[in-house]
């Protein structure tokens, strides 16, 4: 058994001990054995537990990953971008085949092909610059969803899925987005405001998307994913309004490799933000009810993991470095700042604006 902080990275974690009412009511709030959900982790807090013991082989994070991470951005390899923008246009020409109602015979041929795609992601780990550095806005549907998808899989291989799991998950991501061929480019390119009827009509891509890919004869998860991407924990999403477990967990992947690569990238209607602003609004995310903290958390420690020892500006103006990443708040790490560590979780009234790239 190993003593842990509690945050919302102990999901699925087994209990090793009794927890009770630390306040002496003799009251048993979980027992041992039991496997944490976010309710129960939101519960602990509000009876202030700072700490449980938990069985110690659920590890979700692996080391290995960690220092994989640390190594981030050191090696840009040429293979893998040629791959990636072989496959984009293979993307492109599968969206495009969609959009005129032609046959999809070649989703197979897309989905073999982007095996090797995928294996360069998970191994390699200077894929998250890759991406910052492709993001563009050219063709952005297309580049979108190849980036979700690798995002997708590498968070699926933190959380610890199989291979299997990890490659479906993966193609999930790819054609998440698929739907939004059958609706006109003058809306989805629109710059300015969406009037109301127009973000309605945006919001049927997750249905057409489902109905696209249940006339291809890949797995239903996929198609429930492409259905379900856009739905939220706390019921607010759409098409179906979906909460909690109700949402398949590929999809809750999903909307969460969505939501940073859409923050990441320039838009018609904005210009890319940079990867901490992007971690910012995945955190306000766990808060407001909308993603799942335990894949946030994982996500986004792995993200802020790249940029140790990186310089950064904190809302008083000054420059820190980012010396040590807490697990259960990744986005307020141990800092160095004119010659003193500070730790943003004790000074809550500092944050990082920004990282200095
Ligand atoms: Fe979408």
């Amino acid at each position: 058994m190993i003593q842990k902080q509690l945050s919302y990275l102990l999901v699925n974690d087994i209990l090793a001990k009794d927890v009770e009412d630390p306040r002496g009511s003799g009251l048993q709030l979980l027992s041992k054995g039991h496997r944490l959900t976010p309710k129960d982790i939101s519960l602990l807090i509000k009876y202030e537990i700072t700490t449980v013991h938990v069985e110690e082989e659920e590890k979700k994070i692996s080391d290995a990953i960690i220092h994989q991470v640390h190594n981030l951005w050191s090696n840009i390899n040429q293979e893998f971008n040629e791959s990636y923008i072989e496959n984009l246009n293979q993307v492109k020409q599968l969206f495009n085949s969609v959009a005129l109602n032609e046959d999809n015979s070649s989703i197979d041929q897309v989905l073999s092909n982007f095996a090797p795609v995928l294996e360069g992601a998970l191994n390699r780990s200077y894929l998250l610059h890759v991406l910052h550095k492709i993001r563009g806005f050219d063709d952005y549907t297309y580049r979108h969803c190849l980036n979700v998808s690798l995002l997708s899989g590498v968070i699926g291989k933190l959380l610890g899925l199989s291979l299997d799991e990890i490659t479906e998950l993966s193609q999930a991501g790819l054609l998440h987005d698929i739907g939004k061929m059958k609706i006109s480019n003058d809306i989805i390119n629109k710059q300015g405001r969406l009037t109301n009827d127009e973000y309605n009509r945006i919001q049927f891509h997750t249905t057409y998307g489902y109905e696209v890919l249940q006339g291809m004869a890949i797995p239903t998860k996929i198609q429930t994913a492409a259905l379900a991407h856009h739905e939220r924990l706390d019921g607010s999403g759409y098409p179906l309004g979906l909460k909690g477990d109700e949402i398949p967990y590929y999809a809750q992947i999903i909307a969460i490799a969505d939501t940073y690569d859409a923050i990441c990238s320039d838009r018609v209607y904005h210009k890319k933000e940079s990867p901490y602003i992007a971690i910012e609004e995945l955190n306000k995310g766990i808060y407001n009810g909308h993603f799942n903290p335990q894949v946030v958390l994982t996500f986004t420690h792995f993200l802020i993991s790249g940029y140790v020892g990186y310089p950064v500006l904190l809302n008083n103006g000054k420059r820190a470095k980012i010396m040590l990443i807490h697990t259960d708040e990744p986005q307020r790490p141990l800092l160095l700042l004119d010659g003193e560590y500070i730790d943003l979780r004790k000074k809550r009234e500092l944050h990082i604006k920004d990282i200095i790239l």
